[in-house]
């Protein structure tokens, strides 16, 4: 089938090479001109492991092509896929400027039947705003011409998008239209060859799945954090806490991981979005606010255990912070919301310096804050902590779970960790000498 998709950020080009990749004809849209020239030399504006050899396979095969060219893109295909960006408008709600940009230029430019795919994450109500805009444009050129709305939020994870896409767990398919459930169900007939994935419903009950998953999800880590910040009071360990209830089938381990604080480009603003869609119709969703601050207070909690064990904030200034992790979660080069920049500025605000390392970030991480003297970005994890006064983990890659200890306590002034991740085991620390501050422990 040939489909267009207008937007090349992470869901996008994930979608388009992903679909690509089963055998339909992409082409993907972008506005970013920059972004659409070094797609077209093959250089990915995203770090997602596998995505590259993807996009090649299939720009070679010819299934998969670039352009920042509206009309081209809209007269390639009926189907057209909507995966901008949906950032927090002022007051937290979603900005839905982007969508409803490429609704308008959809209808200044269709001459047959389109199929309107909704992929971004966007509130409630945001299919009826995409048909009137449309609607009204067809009416502005004085001619009628069909079409569908659909609403198909997307569910893939940063770091295993590739996975999620081609073994998703579900294909949310909000829609009444018979030819637009025919053709989505043509779509996504490569990824139901084990069992059917698609779940059809209205288009708001499929809006709101995805605020819905969202917000479940940045619960499990608000209440998580909650529970660890009473378990340091208590004395108790949350680890241990974890797995007592991660062993009930009804609460399971996934997801109860402890630590500084969620981030990324969708939990923090699809909380907030979903609390403002709440505002709106005058209902009080008191468990999404306490989600939300308890988040916030969360990401400033490992600043808080370096100003108190260097005896104040003000006594930070002056001194040397080795930071292992960037990114607000392994496996991506994405800092959007990182706990990792909550830390930083707190830091830099108190006058300390910042050593940081993260496996793939760091590009993402200079052009975010630029060359300042305050911030050094180090080749290895090792270099990271030379002559640093302490060292905190902030996003649990990998290759920071088994570290050399000695090399660690060589390398810094005093042997002293900050844990946000849980990753070392408390008893060890202590045979190995080494001061050490982790989340919900004692
Ligand atoms: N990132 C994720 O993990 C993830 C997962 C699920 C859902 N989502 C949702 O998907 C949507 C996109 O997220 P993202 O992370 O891919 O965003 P992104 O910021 O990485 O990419 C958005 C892209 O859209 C482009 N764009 C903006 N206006 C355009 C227009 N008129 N025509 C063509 N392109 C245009 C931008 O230039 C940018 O390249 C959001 O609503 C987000 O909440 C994201």
């Amino acid at each position: 089938m040939k489909l267009s998709i207008f937007g090349t950020g992470y869901v996008g080009l994930v979608t388009g090479a992903c679909l690509a990749d089963v055998g339909h004809n992409v082409v993907c849209i972008d506005v970013d001109q920059t972004k659409i020239d070094n797609l077209k030399k093959g250089v990915l504006p995203i770090w997602e492991s596998g995505l590259d050899a993807i996009v090649e396979r299939n720009v070679n095969a010819g299934r998969l092509q670039f352009t920042t060219n509206v009309a081209t893109a809209i007269q390639h295909a009926e189907i057209q896929f909507i995966a901008v960006g949906t950032p927090p408008d002022e007051d937290g709600s979603a900005d839905l400027q982007y969508v409803l940009s490429v609704a308008e230029s959809i209808a200044r430019n269709m001459q047959s039947y389109k199929i309107i795919i909704n992929k971004s994450t966007v509130p409630v109500g945001t299919a009826d705003k995409v048909q009137a805009r449309v609607e009204q444009v067809l009416a502005e050129r004085g001619g009628k011409i069909a079409f569908d709305v659909v609403s198909n939020p997307e569910f893939l994870k940063e770091g295993a998008a590739i996975s999620d896409f081609l073994k998703p767990d579900r294909i949310i398919i909000g829609t009444q239209s018979i030819e637009a459930r025919k053709r989505m169900n043509e779509l996504y007939e490569p990824f139901n060859r084990n069992h059917e994935r698609i779940i059809f419903m209205d288009v708001k009950s499929a809006e709101l799945t995805k605020y819905a998953a969202n917000a479940m999800l940045a619960t499990k880590i608000s209440f998580m954090n909650e529970l660890a910040n009473m378990a340091e009071i208590l004395g108790a360990d949350i680890e241990e806490v974890r797995k007592g209830i991660g062993a009930d089938p009804r609460i399971g381990y996934h997801f109860i991981y402890p630590g500084c604080g969620y981030g990324g480009s969708c939990f923090p603003k699809d909380v907030q979005a979903l609390e403002r869609t709440a505002a709106q119709i005058g209902y009080n969703a008191e468990l999404l606010k306490a989600t939300e601050s308890v988040n916030n207070r969360q990401k400033a909690r490992l600043f808080e255990k370096l100003a108190k064990h260097f005896g104040g904030a003000n006594k930070l200034s002056g001194k040397t912070i080795a930071i292992w992790g960037l990114s607000f979660k392994p496996n991506t080069d994405d800092m959007r919301e990182a706990p990792s920049r909550t830390l930083m500025e707190a830091l830099w605000q108190s006058g300390a310096k910042v050593q940081a390392f993260d496996p793939v970030a760091m590009d993402e991480c200079q052009r975010i804050y630029g060359r300042r003297a305050d911030l050094t970005l180090m080749g290895t994890k090792e270099a990271a902590l030379r002559h640093a006064d302490a060292l905190v983990i902030v996003t649990e890659w990998q290759q920071f779970r088994a570290p050399d200890f000695d090399l660690i306590k060589t390398e810094l002034k005093t042997p002293v960790i900050f844990d946000g991740r849980n990753l070392y085991n408390p008893e060890r620390m202590v045979r190995e000498c080494i001061t050490y501050y982790s989340m919900g422990r004692n």
